[in-house]
């Protein structure tokens, strides 16, 4: 055999036994601390939520047929476990005042900024492409429950001591 085959072979072999190790799945569809639980999400938000935000930010993703192919599939759980730990839809309940006020300026700014939704994200989910009106219901929307949010409580409880 040629050297170059033998490469090509053995490489092969590494990607089937990689196969073999499949990282856990984010679907315990545990929506019980859902940010819907204390405040009013109106449909067309959450409608842009699930298209364009859940799948890295909630406790359920919609996987797609190449997260079964290895290592695509870390490649995406880590995106996932990275996005939950910094914003979790479903925990949102269960978050300090301080860290969803912050939070939801946040999603205004990432989204603003292009950074939101992963841009390696929009290739694969076109429909995850926020159109201008889009934008501006869900930046309307995040005021709104941050003026709520100052309205009800006491200024020194919104103040984040840590992230
Ligand atoms: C493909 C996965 C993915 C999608 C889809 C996604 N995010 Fe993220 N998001 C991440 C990851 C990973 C991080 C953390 C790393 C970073 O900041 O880049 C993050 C960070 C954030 C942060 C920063 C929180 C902090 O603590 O700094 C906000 C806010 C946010 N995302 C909002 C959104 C919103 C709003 C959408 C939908 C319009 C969205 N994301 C869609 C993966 C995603």
């Amino acid at each position: 055999m040629k050297p170059i085959k033998k490469i090509l072979l053995a490489l092969f072999i590494v990607f089937l036994v990689l196969q073999a190790f499949r990282p856990a799945k984010n679907i315990s569809n545990n929506r019980s601390k859902n940010i819907s639980k204390t405040y009013v999400v109106p449909l067309d938000v959450q409608a842009i939520l699930a298209k364009a935000c859940n799948d890295c930010h909630s406790n359920s993703t919609r996987y797609p047929w190449y997260s079964e192919i290895q290592p695509v599939g870390w490649w995406l759980a880590d995106h996932v476990k990275d996005g939950k730990r910094h914003l979790n839809f479903d925990e949102f309940d269960g978050y300090t005042i301080a860290r969803q006020y912050h939070k939801l300026e946040e999603c205004i700014e990432e989204v603003k900024k292009g950074s939101m939704p992963l841009p390696s994200y929009t290739i694969t989910h076109k429909d995850a492409v926020l159109t201008a009106a889009e934008k501006e219901s869900l930046y309307k929307w995040c005021d709104l429950l941050r003026e709520t949010i100052r309205e009800n409580n006491p200024p020194d409880s919104l103040v984040t001591r840590r992230k």
